[in-house]
This record gives C-alpha cells, structure tokens and sequence, in this order.
C-alpha cells in the first residue's frame, strides 16, 4: 500500500479518468465506470497514487456530464452505484485513493429542483434556490442586464412568464442561489454520501464562481463583463460580482467541517482559475486543502515562464501551509503534446495560437510533433521532481497529441454550439477522443469499446491514434508510457518518501536553463535540470537517474530534462 498516511494527497500523483472517454466496457461507445475497473491494473502498473473521474451521474451530457441530473446516482450510460462501489473497492485494493467531481455552482435544467423551479413560478421558495430575477423591458423582455455565458451568447435565459435564471455556463447548466440554506444541506449531504461510499477526496468544479453578489446594486450598473472568462482574475474579490468572491470561502469552510467528520479527513482540490495570489485561500486546511495551479497549463516553452510559474506555486504553498499542485492537461485545454508543438510565443498570449489553430482545422501553422513530443518528456520531469500533486490527464501518458481536426458536426463541446453563429470556437474535443488500447484498428476503435460488437466511439479517433495505443507503447522502451512509468516509479521510491516539501534552487539555475534540488529518501540530493536553450547545458557530477532525451557527450541537449542524484 502506497500513501497510506492521511495526508497521502499532500504528495500525489492523481491520474484524471474522463469516464466517457477512457474505456467502454459494455459497448455503447460511451466509456463507463466499468471500464475505469477493468483499466485499474493499467493505472496501477503507471504508478499513480489516485484516480479522479469527472461526472459519471445522470445527466443530459449537454457539458460532458458537468451538467448533471442528479448528484447522488450512477448515469446508466455508465453504470450504477454498484459499479462505483466495485471500482472503487478495486482501486484502494491496488492502493489507489479515489477523487469524485462535485460541481456545485450549477444543475443541469433536468435536475428535479429545476424543473420544480419553472413548475412553482415567480417568487416562491423552489425558484430562490436558483438565480431567477425579472427581465427588463415592459414585458420582461430583455434580460436583467448583459451578463455573457463562458461558452458564449448571454448569460440569462428567459422562462416565458417575465423571469430570467442566470447561467454562466451552457443554457442547461443553470446557477444554484449559494445564498439559499437549502442549497448548502443539499451538497454536504453530497459530500457524505459519496465520502461513504468510498470517495477519499473531491474535486470542486468552478470553484469561484458560487458565491455571487446579484443584489447589491441595481443589476444593469454591474458591466456587462465582469472579467468572467478571465484566466487571470486578479485585484480584490469584492468588485467582481461573480468570480473569486471573498464569502466563497465561508462555503469551504463549512465543507471543511464535513471532511473532518471522516477518518481519515476528506480533502478537495478546487478548479478555481484565479490569480496565483489568491490560490492559496481556497487551499487552506481550513478550506479544501489543495487548488488546482494551472500556471503550467498557461505556460509556453520558455525556461523564464516556468520559473516564474515554479515560484508562484510554491509561494501559494507557502501560504496556504498546505502544498500546491502542477498540471499541464485537463479536459478543458488543448493537449500539451500539441501545445508545445506549435509556434511558442511569450506565455503572455497564453493560449491564443493553440486556440487558432484548433479553429481552423490545423492547418493554420506547422504541427512540429517531434517537438511536442521532446518538449512533453522534459516537462514531465520538471514537474515530477517538485513538491506537492501532480496532476496527469489520461492520455497524456501516451504522448496523445490533440485531435484538432473533428469535423464541426460531430463536436459535442457546447462552446462550438454557442458560438456558431459568432466567433465560432470548435472547443475542447480535441482532448476528449476515446482513448487507444490496441493498435490495431479490426474493429474500428482502437480497442476503445471492449465488446467486438459495439457502437461507434462518441468522437471520432484519427487514423494516427494506432501509433500511440497502450499496446504499442506498453512493448517499446522508448516510448511515452515506458518513460511515465519510470518516471513515477523514481519519484515514488526516492523522492515522496522523505516528506520533506522544501526546494532549494540549484547554482545552474540561469538563463535557458530550470534547475532546482530536492532532498532523495537515501540521503543524496536531487538535481532536477531542464535545458530550454540550443546551447548543451553541462550536469552536475552525480548519478543520472534518468532523462528525457540521450546525452550529448555528457551534456543536456535543447528541450530536455535530467534528474541526477548528487552526493
Ligand atoms: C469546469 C469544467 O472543467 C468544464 O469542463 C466545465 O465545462 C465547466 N467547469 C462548467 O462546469
């Protein structure tokens, strides 16, 4: 058993299932919680220490399952409670934590409280547990001011007797009242029944955006955009009336009496996209104990934006006296494999050539996959070697690169639906492709479906895929898989085991190159070394535990990462 002691999730490495996409075991062509059981020995022999699934409940699927039915179910697209209990009995048998995604900040328009809501009409007490409010307009026809949806189009949605529910997501994901006390039992009853049903942990969707200030002002003096899709919300909470508000944390505080009730504590890590300066309260141990860092999600290939991206997470950690978290995938942005295989361009312009490029089928710039691919094994061990959580997207193991070139009607995302009539955005599908198992492609889905006769996947899966199956990977030691394997079986055996969470920047830390110590379980120091430059960057002398690319007489070449362990 592997992190076993309480605070096991201070130092994890949490693997992200996206059910729908990672195995199908009953043959709809809709991934399952089945097939998270069946692939539980794959993810043991990866050598992660927890699984987090995003939102396998009832739901209409309209945002993935972020848009759901029922908080307390099993979808039976993708099984029933019986199979959560047997996945998650297989997991903690293989020593893994299990981590389930609550998304409190929304229902889908199918939740029985919604729709009671639109049964029980203006005023009363079903529709104060969302957020309806009368239009504008002699009728109610306009809406009560010019809020915008995230996804595009606005943020209100008229229900044909004057009144409007906000949404700052899809039209079918509408916005709880955190101010009702009903809607605060509702999700800690949540809490218990997924803490008692095995959950170790939770990931907390939107995290900022539930505590909101609707009635302070007159709605239309508040501007039409409160910096909501801002990825780097920033200055006092207390003037944005939507996002990072200061009251949020009274939620986590509440929720943190909850977690405690549980032995060991329950912990959560929050998506909250807030500046680096305001991560740390919602990680506090008074909170949910952990948020998710996205800065190396932001970051382009350039050794400054990492360092930097490196201090603000310790920083937060610091402040939060609790550890802080790395991710470079999630199910929300284009992969990094791909990412890195574009054009880089300072950090500051985040994500726009990525994004361009998705729009326009990929044909817009040059895809330099063997870059990617370099650059993807370097930052593996940047971000393996520091303190905290890592956090891997499943098929970023595999080196999968984005799918960007998903016809627009088979999309699902619903920001291709939202915006197709304006600034059209394909959206985040292009990571959401079913995953392959096996090259070979008989049955037309890369093993994806385990039935021979199944449906068709839900997305489309490029020819391309067959190169990247587990089964290829699993058999080359050269491969994306074989070195995540290696990696994390270091990290697991030399690095965690000391609990020791102190970095120390190393002498060679300059210029093209990220380098940075950590104390190793045998009493040797870690050198962990990045060279982002052209010219070989000199180790220092030691054992070299691994690395990402060959040496070059000795040297790190460009967009290559080794950890050397030092006496
Ligand atoms: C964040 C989730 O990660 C994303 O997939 C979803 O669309 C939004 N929250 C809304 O729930």
């Amino acid at each position: 058993m592997t992190n076993a002691h309480a605070d096991w999730w201070k130092q994890a490495v949490v693997y992200q299932v996206y059910p729908r996409s990672f195995y199908d075991a009953n043959g709809d062509g809709l991934g399952d919680i089945a097939g998270a059981t069946a692939k539980i020995d794959y993810l043991a022999a990866l050598g992660v220490d927890a699984i987090w699934l995003s939102p396998f409940y009832p739901s209409p699927l309209i945002d993935g399952g972020y848009d759901v039915a029922d908080y307390r179910d099993v979808d039976p697209r993708l099984g029933t409670l019986e199979d959560f209990d047997k996945m998650a009995a297989a997991a903690h048998a293989a020593g893994m934590k299990v981590i389930v995604d609550i998304v409190p900040n929304h229902t889908s328009t199918e939740h029985e409280w919604f729709r009671a809501a639109l049964a029980a009409g203006p005023g009363s007490p079903e529709r104060d547990r969302y957020i309806f409010r009368p239009g504008r307009g002699e009728h109610g026809e306009l809406p009560p001011n010019g809020w915008k949806s995230t996804f595009g189009g606005p943020a209100w949605e008229p229900v044909g007797d004057g009144e409007w529910y906000l949404h700052l997501f899809a039209v079918e994901q509408a916005d709880l009242n955190w101010k009702n006390p009903e809607v605060h039992e509702d999700f800690k009853t949540t809490l218990r029944f997924w803490s008692d049903r095995g959950a170790d942990g939770f990931r907390i969707d939107v995290a900022h955006a539930l505590a909101k200030d609707i009635d302070s002002r007159p709605l239309e003096d508040w501007p039409d955009d409160p910096g909501q899709s801002s990825l780097a919300q920033s200055g006092s909470g207390d003037e944005n009336p939507l996002w990072d508000r200061p009251e949020v944390h009274d939620i986590y505080r509440e929720w943190r009496q909850v977690f405690n009730e549980y032995e060991p504590a329950r912990f959560a890590v929050g998506e909250a996209w807030v500046a680096p300066e305001h991560q740390w309260m919602y990680a506090s141990t008074d909170e949910l104990g952990q948020v998710f860092n996205f800065e190396f999600a932001k970051k382009n290939w350039f050794a400054a934006d990492f360092r930097l991206a490196i201090e603000e997470g310790l920083d937060a950690a610091e402040r939060s006296k609790s550890t802080t978290t790395w991710v470079l995938s999630n199910h929300d942005v284009p992969r990094h494999a791909t990412r890195f295989a574009l054009p880089q361009v300072p950090s500051s312009t985040h994500h726009q050539i990525a994004t361009d490029w998705l729009l326009r089928d990929g044909t817009t710039y040059y895809e330099d996959r063997e870059a990617g691919t370099r650059r993807s094994r370097a930052a593996l061990l940047m971000e393996l070697g520091l303190p905290g959580s890592v956090y891997l997207y499943q098929g970023e193991e595999l080196g999968l690169f984005e799918v960007a070139d998903i016809p627009w009607g088979a999309l699902e995302d619903p920001q291709a639906q939202m915006t197709a009539h304006g600034d059209a955005i394909k959206g985040r599908d292009g990571c959401r492709v079913p995953l392959p198992w096996t090259s070979l492609d008989a049955t037309g889905d890369f093993g994806f479906s385990g039935p021979a006769d199944h449906a068709a996947p839900h997305l489309p899966q490029p020819a391309w895929f067959a190169q990247f199956a587990v089964d290829v990977e699993e058999g080359d030691e050269a491969s994306m898989l074989s070195f995540y394997r290696a990696a994390l079986a270091l990290r697991r055996a030399l690095i965690v085991p000391t609990g020791d969470t102190s970095l120390a920047w190393d002498e060679a830390n300059a210029g093209d190159v990220v380098a940075y110590q950590r104390p190793l379980a045998d009493g040797r120091t870690l050198v962990s070394m990045t060279n982002f430059g052209a010219a070989p960057a000199a180790l220092p002398a030691g054992e070299v535990l691994i690395a990402s690319a060959e040496l070059v007489d000795g040297k790190l070449p460009q967009d290559a990462s080794a950890w050397i362990a030092c006496a």
